[in-house]
């Protein structure tokens, strides 16, 4: 039976209530191919102000990407913009393969990431490295980043006003790496990035867009040496992105 135009309004109408009842600010689904992607909230000048018209390679070679890295982490210096800079031993940027086509972006660095100025070192870093092997890949393959590089104190969440201190810096490397997908780790990121309030165990499973990029939160690997028994889900998740990946 064909639907006449009202019915089709009304029909978007109640998808749009419903997505408006879950939190959401922007539709996390795909309009045509023209306008893709949620689109993240504060952009800066120097970021994609409309993620259809933008057009991704202004890094082309590893070479470009390297120095563009290398160029932001100058850029960040011995950054003072939030008050975490206070209790840090080290500013953790992020590393891996420039041309990493899976990143993985966590929150924040916790004790022993400051200690050693790397992400994900610590126990929760040894289930990521585990996890990154089992997809198939290097640890060195991929890209590990966080919302903010500087630790917050006693591994609390890091605060909206740190978060919009650091978020230009995860920004800016995202679109210089350019990967293929992006694997939020946890509530913050994920909400971070894709602007939403809905909590992880809702986001988690599904596909968002991040500017272009496919988008697959995940639970963090803290959480998962809390609670183990929901490794699986993350394994799942973990499937979906590699079946994303074969047809990107
Ligand atoms: N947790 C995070 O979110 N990031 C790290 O780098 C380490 C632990």
């Amino acid at each position: 039976m064909q639907k006449n135009n009202k019915t089709i309004v009304n029909d978007i109408k109640t998808v749009l209530e419903f997505y408006q009842a879950l939190g959401f600010e922007r539709l996390p689904i795909n309009i045509g191919r023209k306008n893709r992607g949620a689109k993240v909230q504060k952009f800066t000048a120097s970021e994609r102000k409309d993620s259809s018209t933008y057009k991704l390679p202004r890094y082309q070679t590893s070479e470009q990407k390297k120095a563009a890295l290398k160029e932001l982490r100058e850029e960040i210096g011995d950054c003072q913009r939030c008050k975490l800079s206070k209790g840090r031993t080290n500013i953790v940027f992020g590393e891996g393969s420039e041309d990493a086509e899976i990143m993985f972006i966590g929150e924040g660095p916790g004790k022993e990431e400051d200690i050693q100025g790397r992400p994900f070192v610590g126990d929760a870093g040894q289930l990521l490295t585990k996890l990154i092997e089992k997809m198939g890949f290097k640890r060195n393959n991929v890209y590990i980043g966080n919302i903010v590089k500087c630790r917050p104190p006693f591994n609390r969440d890091p605060e909206e006003d740190e978060i919009n201190a650091c978020i230009v810096f995860i920004k800016k490397q995202i679109e210089i790496i350019s990967p293929k997908v992006i694997i939020s780790l946890g509530r913050v990121s994920a909400q971070t990035l894709i602007g939403s309030k809905i909590p992880i165990s809702k986001l988690r499973g599904r596909f968002y867009e991040y500017c272009n990029i496919p988008l697959m939160p995940t639970f963090h690997p803290a959480y998962l040496l809390r609670n183990p028994k929901d490794k699986w889900l993350v394994w799942e998740d973990a499937q979906k992105v590699l079946e994303k990946l074969k047809k990107i």
